[in-house]
């Protein structure tokens, strides 16, 4: 499907954006093991997180999502699930497959784990290396290293692990894993990814706790984790899921380059392992304002206010990244609108995405006449007074389509996005919004 976008005069109006996708996952499958009923609100309906919902099915969770995103779903306690009659596909979702081989490895039965083309093309010997360590039996291609995956569950030992990248996917897939094994296990990251696991899972009542570095920002975790074994079924744990600062990302980007915008973001998570893109764009000169700060479940959540600004460029790299790399193609685009030269390092992690977002980010915004430089593991953007409307293409990944989308809402003239579908991935109503704050 392709999209045409247009430059609007004025940008206006307020935005809530889906559930967190990241959150929607784990409120899921975490609570597939709980024992009780949960009732999760503004559970993210787009592709990735409902074949969660099909995978948990097919393991015997008995679930209900209806039409306003509320999800119902009963768990049968930590060694509830029931072996799949058929295999088990995770579709384009990545947090789908890792954070599942991870639970997977540890129950008494036998799984296969798959996905799409781009899916089975992502490295899985990061979570199989360490789950083998743990003494799982799991089978892949490439000697495990790509899906499918065959998993023989069973009993489990806790390990000291170092991860070799930030990847809240390998860390919540072990995470996951620990909680079933005998004796407790530490993770290390090399910087501090995502923590929704660990907050999930300690609300329910699970032993997840800090060890060395510091603890920061109240709940969230630094240096290690230390997790211990299950000693009783998790609590259900009932929510309404913020929304997804990672979708609101484009909104940001759009209304802190457009001459003429003010956006208002409801209801947006703004856990600070995630908001890194607030720090980028304010080291830019964005205008952002964080109102109503407020605090949903164990998540902290605000109302975000962007209005036009003079964008410079920026550095991006080192511990920041993880904060905000789903962010990076659409900061792309900010940064080839801004004064300077921005520079995105540390990022090499952008090339196992759903598609290798280095060469895609910058071979679609060249085609929109940016200045932009592939680097080992980021990107090099020269600003340029504006874009140009043009032809480009997301390659089937759903970041890009939006990315471009944004280009074209910035760019002179008329910009034709291919594959425009990919949206629903994660945000199934991402064209509705566009055209909703748009003013001709
Ligand atoms: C996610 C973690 C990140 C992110 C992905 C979602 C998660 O991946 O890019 O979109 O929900 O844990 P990595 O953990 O592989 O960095």
């Amino acid at each position: 499907m392709r999209k045409t976008v247009r430059p609007p005069r004025r940008l206006r109006g307020t935005i809530e954006p889906p559930g967190d996708k990241s959150i929607s996952h784990r409120a899921a499958i975490l609570n597939s093991i709980a024992q009780g009923e949960a009732v999760v609100e503004n559970f993210q309906a787009g592709a990735d997180c409902l074949a969660t919902l099909r995978c948990l099915k097919a393991l015997g969770v008995p679930l209900v999502l209806d039409g306003q995103g509320r999800l119902r779903i009963l768990g049968n306690g930590r060694f509830g699930l029931r072996e799949s009659a058929n295999v088990l596909n995770a579709a384009n979702s990545g947090t789908t497959l890792r954070l599942l081989a991870g639970l997977l490895a540890a129950q008494p039965f036998f799984s296969v784990l798959t996905g799409d083309a781009s899916l089975r093309s992502r490295p899985m010997d990061r979570i199989v290396e360490p789950l083998r360590a743990m003494g799982a039996r799991i089978q892949g291609r490439e000697g495990g290293a790509r899906p499918p995956l065959a998993i023989e569950g069973g009993s489990l030992s806790g390990i000291r692990n170092r991860l070799p990248v930030a990847s809240a996917q390998v860390k919540s897939a072990l995470a996951l894993a620990a909680l079933y094994a005998q004796g407790e296990t530490i993770l290390e990251e090399p910087a501090p990814s995502r923590d929704h696991t660990e907050r999930m899972l300690r609300a329910m009542g699970a032993s997840v706790s800090a060890v060395g570095g510091s603890a920061s920002g109240g709940d969230s975790l630094e240096g290690g984790l230390r997790v211990s074994p299950l000693t009783h079924d998790p609590r259900p744990l009932s929510l309404r899921v913020p929304g997804d600062i990672s979708a609101a990302a484009f909104w940001m980007v759009a209304a802190a380059a457009h001459p003429d915008a003010e956006l208002r973001l409801s209801g947006v998570g703004v856990n600070p392992t995630r908001s890194g893109i607030i720090d980028a764009l304010n080291s830019m000169g964005a205008s952002i304002a964080l109102e109503e700060e407020r605090v949903w479940g164990c998540e902290p959540v605000a109302d975000i206010v962007v209005r036009s600004s003079s964008l410079r460029g920026t550095v991006i790299e080192g511990s920041l990244i993880p904060r905000l790399i789903d962010e990076l193609p659409v900061l792309a685009v900010a940064a080839s609108l801004a004064r300077g030269e921005t520079v995105i390092r540390d990022a090499s992690e952008l090339r196992v995405k759903e598609s290798d977002r280095i060469r895609t980010t910058v071979r679609e915004l060249r085609r929109l006449g940016a200045r932009i430089d592939e680097l080992p593991d980021g990107m090099a953007i020269q600003g340029v007074g504006s874009l140009r409307g043009g032809a480009c293409g997301s390659g089937g990944d759903h970041r890009l389509a939006m990315a471009l989308a944004v280009a074209g809402l910035l760019a002179q003239g008329e910009t034709t996005v291919r594959g425009a579908e990919a949206v629903a991935v994660s945000y199934p109503d991402f064209w509705r919004d566009l055209g909703r704050v748009s003013s001709y």
